[in-house]
């Protein structure tokens, strides 16, 4: 087996123009892990998540899956390594059921062998879209249009998608954004249950910090574009820099609860 950490990034840096919109992130994760990722709004989260996905081309630095470089790779390729996002706007298409889209991402999944040369309402994908729709608890909107679908749900749905392709690392750009307070935790209960299930290693984007709190084992703090701290969760949650940067006038229970540990 393998000694390399499942992700590292190394002086990861992207530029466009003059702003620096990521820079020389050096980070691991390791098996296991579940990496929160927080930081004020354009501190550069999702621009990390797009590079480390191969949706975008950093101007510098290196990314290695499984010790192995991924630059040049496409998001499908990083797909096939192993690899699955979901987005901080899902990207689902208006018009096709739930459970069409639960049958598109395991037809994926199936892999390059033909996974869509197969007919992609087979019995079997059926029957393992029954069991994604019940495990996520979407059974009763199944046959229902995303376009009608609520945001809580689609992002459900969006992040039962990537889970569906049995990926080694999973990257959710803030599950719980656009979900209201009341369904929040509800909401990513589920999609622990399945990642607690799956052993899956997770990165999330996040801003909710009683989510964070919740759910990671590790905190990784950006500002600017820069790696302002990585750490355990107590420990980078009273960080000075963390908490006059990133936390100012959020969450005050995740705070006290923080200073308390
Ligand atoms: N394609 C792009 N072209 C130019 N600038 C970009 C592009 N994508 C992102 N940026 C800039 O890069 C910086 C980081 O943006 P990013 O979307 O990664 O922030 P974020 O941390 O995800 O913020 P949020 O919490 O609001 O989602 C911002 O200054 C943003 O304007
Ligand atoms: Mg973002």
């Amino acid at each position: 087996m393998s000694t390399a950490s499942l992700l590292e990034t190394r002086g990861l840096t992207v530029r466009f123009g003059a702003v620096v919109a990521v820079n020389k992130v050096s980070v691991r994760i390791d098996r296991g892990d579940v990496v929160g990722l927080i930081g004020t709004n354009g501190a550069g989260k999702t621009t990390f998540l797009n590079m480390v996905t191969g949706y975008l081309r950093p101007t510098g630095g290196e990314i290695l899956l499984d010790g192995s470089s991924t630059l040049g790779r496409s998001p499908r390729e990083l797909v096939a390594h192993g690899m699955a996002r979901s987005f901080q706007v899902p990207q689902l298409f208006p018009e096709m059921t739930v459970r069409e889209h639960l049958l598109f991402a395991l037809a994926l999944a199936d892999g390059s062998a033909g996974g869509l040369l197969k007919p992609l309402h087979s019995a079997q994908r059926q029957a393992r879209a029954d069991e994604v729709l019940g495990r996520f608890g979407l059974q009763a909107i199944g046959e229902r249009p995303v376009n009608l679908v609520p945001q809580g749900q689609r992002k459900l749905i969006d992040i039962a998608m990537a889970l569906s392709l049995k990926p080694k690392l999973l990257l959710l750009d803030e599950p719980t954004s656009g979900v209201s307070s009341a369904e929040k935790m509800p909401l990513m209960e589920v999609v622990f249950d399945v990642i607690r299930a799956s052993g899956v290693t997770v990165l999330f984007v996040e801003h909710d910090m009683d989510v964070v709190r919740r759910y990671v084992t590790r905190i990784l703090a950006f500002r600017d574009g820069s790696m302002i701290a990585d750490g355990a969760p107590g420990d980078v949650m009273r960080d000075a820099q963390v908490a006059s940067a990133v936390l100012r006038g959020k969450a005050p229970a995740a705070l006290a609860k923080a200073g308390a540990a």
